[in-house]
C-alpha cells in the first residue's frame, strides 16, 4: 500500500531550491511514497480571530494535512531559523484548539541552502516547534543538502552518491512512518 506524505517546502518563491529539492525528492521515493506538495502560499497571515470561520484556504490546507499519512518539512534557512511562511502554516494548522491537524502524524525534516550551514539552525528550531505539534519527527539519517547548480539535472539528483543516500533517506522515512503508525499492542 502506498504512504501518502505531505509536503509543506517553506519558501514560496518560483526558482526556491528547497521547491526543486522536494520535487526531486518527491520522484524519487515513488512508488513507496507518495509525496505531494501541500501548498501554503495562499493562506493567510494567522489571526486567532478568524478562527470562528476559517477561511477556504486554511480549512483546504488542514484537510489535506489530516488526510495524509506523515507530514515532510522542506525547509529553507533565514537567518538561523525556519521561514515565516513556514510558522504561519504551521499556527494554521494547529489551530483551533483541539482541532489540531498536526496531532500523532510521523514526520521529517529535510532542508537546502545554497550556503554551508545547509540549514541545520533551521531544522534544529523547526524541530522542536515539531515535537510540541504532536509530531514524531525521525531522528536520522538528517539530510542537510548544500544545493549547487550541478546538484540536479533535468529534475533529477544529479551525483550517484546523493542519489543513494537520499534513496536510503526514503526508505528509512517509510520504516519510519510504519512503526509510529503501527496499532498499540493490546496487553
Ligand atoms: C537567507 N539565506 C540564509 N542561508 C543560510 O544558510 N543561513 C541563514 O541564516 C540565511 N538567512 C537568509 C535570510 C533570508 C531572508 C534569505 C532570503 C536568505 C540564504 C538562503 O539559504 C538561500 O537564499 C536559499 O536559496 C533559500 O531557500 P530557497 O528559497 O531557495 O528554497
Amino acid at each position: 500500500m502506498t504512504t501518502k506524505v505531505a509536503v509543506i517546502v517553506g519558501s514560496l518563491r518560483k526558482g526556491s531550491v528547497n521547491r526543486q529539492f522536494a520535487e526531486a525528492l518527491t520522484k524519487l521515493a515513488r512508488p513507496k511514497l507518495d509525496m505531494q506538495i501541500v501548498e501554503i502560499g495562499e493562506l493567510p497571515l494567522y489571526d486567532q480571530d478568524r478562527e470562528a470561520e476559517l477561511p477556504a484556504a486554511v480549512v483546504r490546507f488542514k484537510q489535506q494535512i489530516e488526510s495524509a499519512d506523515a507530514v515532510l518539512f522542506v525547509t529553507p534557512e533565514y537567518n538561523r531559523t525556519f521561514s515565516a511562511a513556514l510558522k504561519n502554516a504551521i499556527e494554521w494548522g494547529s489551530r483551533p484548539w483541539g482541532k489540531n491537524s498536526w496531532a500523532g502524524k510521523p514526520g521529517a525534516i529535510v532542508g537546502a541552502t545554497i550556503g554551508t550551514v545547509g540549514t541545520a539552525a533551521a531544522q534544529s528550531q523547526l524541530r522542536s516547534v515539531a515535537s510540541v505539534l504532536g509530531v514524531s519527527v525521525m531522528a536520522q539519517p538528517e539530510i542537510y543538502l548544500n544545493f549547487r547548480d550541478d546538484t540536479l539535472k533535468d529534475g533529477a539528483i544529479a551525483d550517484e552518491g546523493l542519489h543513494k543516500l537520499l534513496q536510503d533517506w526514503t526508505h528509512a522515512f517509510g520504516d519510519w512512518i510504519a512503526r509510529v503508525k503501527a496499532p498499540a499492542l493490546n496487553f
